[in-house]
């Protein structure tokens, strides 16, 4: 059993991530008694701070994102006692000696790079300068980790030379999110769905990540990306690997990680031949969101580009289990709505014994956001007495995982993976050959819309998406499950 650590070391920790989310998941964990008691946790970053100012950041920080009642002075006050502040500039070398001596004993130490990408490798080279890579030490990295699959390798190069791999943890917060764990106790602790989870069963898979907002302050990171890489190449290439993936013999990260990097090797490339046919690409203009006017992406980056802002994809995963089944994937900025889900629909019955009375196949409905939940649409008749006919609809069962568990605080996704990464458990970790499986996809889209020259097509901020996406599903006679 790996030993929980006794230091957690938070780079970025004035950063905006660390304010709305590393810190407040920290004090939730706190809070409920979480944490080993002896944790202590150092926050650093590049402004000059002492660390009296710094716990009073944090404890703004925990005003404006953890609710009252959950905030008691007490609680706040131990928390705030565990933080020491060090301010270093992690481009030079010499303030990570006095960091190693604040930490002492490096035995079990967990650090997290909440940093841009372009200072790994000096943080990294410092870290380990300073005897703080040994045996004990564990390294988590935020995305971006690259923007391609070369300078994804650079960097997993420059990780690797000081961390190996199994003290080594790739975030992706979708895998830290309630319903994404669901999805698995769903799939393999019931014998009800497996059987019909393939080709089979499955008419095809659809799974949508919508925001309502737009650029927010991270203009250059995002223009410098996109919805592909910002969020397919990460999240739903996730989430597609855990829908497709083969029943992992145990939970537990090799077990887990091997079936998901097995499906991320299957995916049928896009490429030059076929990009146009099945893939989209959008970018928004002004429109209105809730009701709101909001400007086009360009006016609020200030100039125009090329950046697609929405994407929706026709995927295949060329292996036994799902030969033949598409799986449309949908992402972007600016749509009517924030929600993340993903739908399975079954194949339609073979025969209707009902005559023309239309019957909708059945759909699994995993919501992740805004509320999550797992539903699932069943035929049944409406009542009546039904003399031309039985007249029949498609409800909704509703699996209550809401009801069932209403007395439970759910948790941001953080928090369950700041308390894995503080105890050494690895599953919810992107492993690097799954990332670099993942950017191999992405890569070959991206120089198929180069080759094509596919620009992003507009679409009115608050629509689906371009008219494109629309084809996209339609043309296969499916529709998108708005
Ligand atoms: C991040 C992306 O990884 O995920 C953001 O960089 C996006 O652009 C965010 O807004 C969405 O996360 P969530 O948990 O709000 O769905």
């Amino acid at each position: 059993m790996t030993q929980p650590c006794t230091h957690l070391l938070l780079f970025g920790a004035t950063g905006d991530l660390s304010k709305r989310m590393l810190l407040p998941s920290l004090f939730g964990l706190d809070a409920d008694g979480l944490l080993p008691d002896s944790l202590r946790i150092i926050a650093t970053a590049r402004s000059v701070h002492d660390t009296a100012e710094f716990r009073a950041l944090a404890a703004a920080a925990l005003d404006a994102t953890v609710d009252a009642d959950r905030r008691h002075p007490d609680q706040v006050a131990r928390f705030l006692d565990r933080i020491t502040y060090v301010p270093l500039d992690a481009s030079k070398a010499e303030g990570f000696a006095a960091l190693a001596q604040e930490i002492g004993d490096t035995a079990h130490v967990a650090i997290f790079l909440s940093t841009a990408p372009s200072l790994f490798g000096p943080t990294i080279a410092g870290l380990s300068g300073a005897g703080l890579a040994g045996p004990g030490v564990r390294l988590a990295l935020e995305k971006p980790l690259g923007s391609d699959l070369a300078s994804s390798r650079q960097i997993n190069d420059a990780v690797a030379a000081a961390y190996p791999e199994d003290r080594t943890f790739r975030i992706d917060h979708y895998l830290g999110k309630e319903t994404v764990q669901n999805l698995i106790a769903l799939r393999f602790g019931n014998t009800l769905f497996e059987p019909l989870w393939n080709a089979g069963g499955i008419d095809h898979v659809q799974i949508s990540i919508a925001e309502t907002v737009g650029l927010e302050s991270r203009a250059d990171y995002y223009d410098g990306m996109g919805a592909l890489r910002d969020m397919v190449q990460n999240h739903m290439l996730q989430l597609l690997a855990l829908v497709a993936m083969e029943p992992p013999a145990r939970f537990d990260p090799t077990s887990v990680r091997d079936e998901k990097v097995k499906v991320l090797r299957s995916l049928r490339p896009i490429d030059r031949a076929t990009v146009e046919s099945h893939s989209v690409r959008g970018q928004y203009v002004a429109g209105a969101v809730d009701g709101q006017p909001v400007r086009g992406y360009a006016e609020e980056l200030g100039r125009s580009s090329g950046t697609e802002t929405f994407v929706a994809l026709k995927a295949h995963v060329d292996n036994w289990r799902w030969q033949g089944v598409p799986f449309y994937l949908r992402t972007g900025k600016r749509l009517p709505e924030r929600t993340s889900e993903i739908i399975i629909q079954f194949k339609p019955v073979p025969h209707s014994m009902f005559g023309d009375a239309p019957l909708k196949p059945n759909m699994l409905i995993i919501g992740l956001q805004p509320d999550e939940n797992i539903g699932l649409t069943m035929m049944a008749k409406a009542p009546g007495l039904d003399r031309d006919g039985l007249k029949l609809r498609s409800v909704p069962l509703d699996i209550g995982i809401n009801n069932a568990f209403a007395d439970v605080r759910r948790r941001i996704a953080y928090e369950r993976l700041l308390l894995d990464l503080i105890e050494g458990k690895q599953t919810l970790f992107v492993r690097r050959d799954e990332v670099e499986a993942q950017w191999t996809w992405i890569d070959a889209i991206r120089a198929g819309w180069a080759a094509q020259g596919m620009a992003p097509a507009p679409y009115a901020a608050g629509n689906w998406g371009p008219n494109g996406a629309i084809r996209l599903t339609e043309r296969d006679g499916v529709s998108w499950h708005d």
